[in-house]
């Protein structure tokens, strides 16, 4: 599936202020809560709806609402809950479910620590969140988990991604839509995005 860059001018605006080593946590954090609910206007633009008929102060008329399945959102912890509050502003009725990895910096590769995910998860339109798009492993590790657990409906939601992680993803989960903010132009030698923006989780939580 093609990956979806969103163009937008609020969008590209909010992520050059992501990018600024200078922009302190308490921005980056409302920031990344932002361009993931843009992201997320994106991302679900071919639910489905069906036209039930609604009771206006004036007539009844047939009007569209959102049909099909319902959602499950997955965030990749840590960086991922940054976008957490994004999609439920949007979609506050979702399931939420955990996956802990982090990445082994000596392999690149992702090691599990926690999973939770909502016990329905294999009825539900499962949105992945991980800020940044790096190798792909950790990610397409989360999405092999989901689809383990039943999902045959995955949307991922990055806000950056490398070419080389969105080849990943594109060649061993084709079947999964990509929804990022920008594709930067590579991967340094210690697996960050560059330009990037730095460590999503540091710059997110404070830590360093
Ligand atoms: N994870 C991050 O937080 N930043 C990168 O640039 C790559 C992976």
């Amino acid at each position: 599936m093609p990956v979806i860059e969103v163009k937008h001018p609020l969008v590209q605006h909010k992520l050059s202020y992501l990018r600024d080593k200078d922009t302190p946590t308490v921005h980056f954090r409302k920031l990344v809560e932002e361009v993931t609910l843009l992201l997320t206007y994106e991302a679900t633009k071919d639910l489905p709806t069906e036209d039930v008929d609604i009771e206006t102060p004036l007539e009844v008329a047939p009007m569209p609402r959102i049909s099909g399945k319902k959602v499950a959102v997955c965030p990749i912890l840590r960086a991922g809950l940054g976008m957490l509050d994004g999609v439920l502003t949007l979609i506050s009725g979702a399931r939420v479910g955990f996956i802990g990895l982090y990445r082994d910096e000596e392999t690149l590769q992702p090691v599990e620590y926690y999973v939770k995910l909502p016990q329905d998860v294999a009825d539900r339109d499962v949105i992945l969140l991980d800020p940044m798009l790096a190798t792909g492993n950790s990610t397409a590790h989360a999405v092999q988990l989901v689809k383990d657990a039943g999902a045959t409906s995955v949307r991922l939601l990055a806000i950056i991604a490398a070419p080389e992680g969105v080849e990943n993803i594109q060649s061993n989960h084709p079947d999964v839509m990509i929804v990022v903010a920008a594709i930067d132009r590579a991967l340094n030698e210690k697996g960050y995005i560059v330009p990037g923006l730095g460590d999503a989780g540091d710059r997110l939580y404070g830590t360093k």
